[in-house]
């Protein structure tokens, strides 16, 4: 199976661009930021604040994550129930990035992420895919952009749903949610030894998936 791993810090455009790279080369789209988005979802319907480590860790035995693909696209589902639209607000950002620090939520998550990379071939987004889930992927890039950059397409991005926000308090939620990502002990956001970084600042998305595209092409000798 070919696995091409993409990671990086939030709004670096890794969902819009893997999406694209997967449709192109007929691979499976993963986007595991979802699952422990469906995670912070479930403490955050069951009242749990984000500085409960224990009360997160002893609920996980009453959640079941599953992920199906509808069209083509992947779906997640919260004891059974379709939850992806609802995780995409910001609080629910928050809550996942809270979760995502804790040993035992991404234990719980990994058998999950690795049986995907056995059943397809895929292209999978995250945090720690180069360096935990999915060591030796074909190929794993890092995908970054400055965070003024990143904050802005998550303000448009939020804005077309609808959201009320401004782009200040996605700029500082963005900048929190780096910190907590980057500096906490276990998987922190960091590139493999082995990726390639590659910066999209002032990047158009096309030009970001060219980039990709011919590093992946040039890896599968295509
Ligand atoms: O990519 P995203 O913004 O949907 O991810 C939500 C949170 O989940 C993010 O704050 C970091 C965390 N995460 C992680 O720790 N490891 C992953 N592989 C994917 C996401």
């Amino acid at each position: 199976m070919i696995s091409i791993a993409i990671d990086g810090p939030s709004g670096a455009g890794k969902s819009t661009i893997s999406r694209k790279l997967a449709g192109m080369y007929g691979f499976v789209y993963v986007d595991t930021g979802a699952l422990y988005r469906a995670v912070g979802l479930h403490f955050l319907n069951a009242g749990v604040k984000a500085e409960e480590t224990q009360k997160i860790i002893d609920g996980l035995s009453n959640i079941q994550i599953d992920i199906k693909f509808i069209d083509n696209e992947q779906r997640v589902f919260l004891n059974g129930v379709d939850v992806s639209d609802k995780i995409r607000t910001p609080e629910v950002s928050l809550m996942a990035s809270a979760v995502s620090a804790i040993g035992k939520v991404r234990e719980f998550l990994f058998d999950l992420q690795q049986s995907m990379a056995k059943k397809h071939n895929v292209i999978m987004d995250g945090r720690d895919i180069g360096t935990v889930v999915l060591p030796n992927a074909t190929l794993k890039i890092f995908l970054t952009a400055s965070a003024e950059e990143r904050a802005r397409r998550r303000y448009e991005e939020l804005i077309a749903r609808g959201m009320n926000v401004t782009y200040e308090d996605v700029l500082a939620d963005l900048k929190l949610r780096d910190q907590n990502d980057s500096s906490r002990e276990i998987a922190p956001l960091k590139p493999a030894d082995d990726a390639i970084i590659v910066n999209t600042t002032g990047n158009t998305f096309e030009r970001s998936v060219t980039i990709l595209s011919g590093l992946i092409s040039h890896k599968l000798g295509l």
